[in-house]
């Protein structure tokens, strides 16, 4: 085999079709220890790599980006990339990019999944089947809520929220969303109806998160959100753990101000903030929004598309900072 020229380092190991299409530009390493890598084991894999295959967990830093000394390209297997320091990459000549578009699907239907496993609390009654007999059947037992017809509110109908907002069709469910602006396409499609936040907090029955974390919205929702919430709402997060005030879902589902909630992703992941496991309101996924094996096929091919097309002197279709001086 002939040596390659380009060396692209992948910070966890990723589906096979995506390592594949960059051996045909360039040789391939990878992190094989199945685990994050620390701050020092990725200062450490960086050095001398022509480009860089990392999760959204792996935090760029100016320290680490000075530790990028070849690379070209640090591309994120995520759609997130609050763990890119975007100035600093630009500084240094590094182009960054993301993977928009191909894990739409797989994230609403995440949000779905919780919606569901909350509104009719699926937790518990696998619990129940897993000791080996059923409760005694009861008119009453394992009440829930119906979804179909209630209101559905999309905080951040971008390309997630917007697909959340197509499936809800099917469960004939009016619609609310904010976003910077109306969509009046998407509109069109679904009835959807634009509006403001404390409107859409009031007036819906579920209300699902699809924004990005930015310091704008650090505790988008908070006590007074919480508080102008139905009782009997459900509150879905597979966004980013910030844009929740942990402490204050705790007091809002122990109190039942709501109803119940439903979240993939955690204020400080890895780890899940104590007082959570013990609401029996509340159904926790550990950050798997995009984990359907036709999205992560889809989100490596489009990080190695990324890296070739900088490899090539291109510029990455899904670049995050295209005033990048390249090196
Ligand atoms: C996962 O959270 C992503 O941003 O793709």
């Amino acid at each position: 085999m002939t040596a390659k020229p380009y060396h692209v380092y992948i910070t966890r190991k990723i589906p096979q079709p995506a390592i594949d299409l960059l051996e045909e530009h360039c040789t391939v390493t990878y992190n094989e220890i199945e685990d994050a890598l620390t701050p020092e084991q990725l200062k450490a894999a960086v050095r001398d790599k022509d480009a860089i295959l990392s999760m959204f967990y792996d935090k760029f830093t100016p320290e680490v980006l000075d530790c990028c000394n070849k690379a070209k390209i640090i591309a994120n297997f995520a759609v997130g990339f609050e763990n890119l320091d975007i100035p600093a990459a630009t500084e240094r000549g590094i182009y960054l990019s993301n993977t928009p578009g191909v894990l739409n699907i797989a994230t609403a239907e995440t949000a779905w999944a919780l919606i569901f496993a909350v509104a009719r609390n699926i937790p518990a009654m696998d619990a129940v089947c897993r000791t080996g007999k059923m409760d005694s059947w009861s008119p009453f037992g394992y009440l829930g809520q119906e979804i179909t017809g209630k209101t559905l509110g999309v905080i951040g109908a971008g390309r997630i929220g917007s697909a959340m907002i197509r499936m809800a069709k099917g469960f004939a469910m009016p619609i609310l969303y904010t976003a910077h602006s109306p969509k009046p396409e998407l509109e069109q499609e679904t009835g959807a109806i634009f509006t403001d936040l404390d409107t859409l907090l009031q007036k819906s029955d579920i209300i699902s998160i699809h924004a990005p974390a930015t310091p704008e919205t650090k505790y988008l929702i908070s006590k007074p959100q919480l508080e102008m919430m139905k009782p009997t709402a459900i509150l879905i997060n597979t966004a980013r753990g910030q844009l929740i005030n942990t402490q204050d879902l705790i007091w809002a589902l122990e109190n039942k101000v709501i109803a119940g909630a439903g979240i993939d992703v955690f204020e400080n992941e890895p780890y899940v903030t104590p007082g959570l496991e013990k609401l029996s309101n509340l159904v926790m996924a550990p950050h798997i929004g995009s984990a359907t094996y036709e999205t992560r096929v889809n989100m490596g091919l489009t990080a190695a598309r990324n890296i070739i097309a900088v490899l090539k002197g291109e510029m990455p279709p899904n670049c995050l900072n295209p005033e990048a001086k390249q090196k």
